[in-house]
């Protein structure tokens, strides 16, 4: 999703269908405030964060939201959905439907699922240039072996989409759990991971992004705002 970013002399005249010569005169008379602060260059830019006043009208006040949500199974990562109940029918707040999820978990996967209408914030969370970890714990139906570290490690082919997965951690908790780290998130990645080793994941939940850990006070299905130590990646 991207983020609406405007030349403020731009923003203020398609706002109000006053012409942009006109809307210079206000800005240079001291009419328009960005944030609190008189705003008189035109070049300023503003964002759909901006609070955005003229005189005494306001413009424009949408605040960000940033959301934790411990998704539980059988709840379908979607703003809509025919079959399912979606992650947005368990959330209890006005603002729910410009929400959109940052990174999708599959079904039958439970955990840290993040959500906001911030397009710029999930953009950066996902970029894999970023290097913003995901850490899941995989249940798995046959024992692990160590030649899965160096496998995740070194990367796998997915011919689908003809790439080859970023470098991924690997630890192996016991005889049947991995904690894996992600750098990205490519469509049933761990399932399809764990696939190349004939080992069917019998259950995974997502711990953490990045800094952001699932709250243990979340039961499932619940969800939370994010401080602005977790939102400040
Ligand atoms: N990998 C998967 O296979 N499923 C998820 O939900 C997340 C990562």
């Amino acid at each position: 999703m991207e983020s609406k970013r405007a030349r403020l002399d731009r923003f203020i005249s398609v706002k109000t269908g006053i012409n942009r010569k006109h809307v210079r005169l206000m800005l240079a008379k001291g009419r328009v405030k960005v944030d609190g602060e008189l705003a008189r260059d035109i070049d300023q830019i503003v964002d759909e964060f901006s609070h955005v006043c003229l005189d005494n009208r306001v413009l424009q006040a949408n605040e960000p939201t940033y959301l934790m949500l411990h998704k539980p199974i059988g709840v379908v990562s979607a703003t809509i959905d025919e079959n399912h109940k979606t992650v947005i029918d368990l959330i209890d707040r006005e603002d729910k439907e410009s929400l959109h999820i940052v990174g999708r978990l599959d079904l039958n996967t439970s955990g840290l699922l993040l959500l906001t209408n911030d397009g710029r914030w999930s953009k950066r969370l996902m970029d894999p240039e970023h290097k913003v970890g995901k850490l899941y714990r995989v249940q798995l139906k046959n024992p692990l072996t160590e030649e899965y570290i160096s496998a995740f490690a070194k990367g796998m082919y997915f011919e689908f989409e003809d790439i080859t997965t970023l470098p991924a951690e690997l630890e192996i908790v016991d005889n049947h759990t991995a904690l894996v780290t992600l750098y990205e998130g490519r469509y049933h990645q761990i399932k399809r991971m764990f696939g190349r080793f004939r080992n069917p994941v019998i259950g995974l939940h997502r711990i953490s992004v990045g800094n952001i850990v699932l709250d243990n006070s979340l039961k499932p299905g619940e969800s939370r705002a994010l401080t602005g130590e977790e939102i400040s990646l």
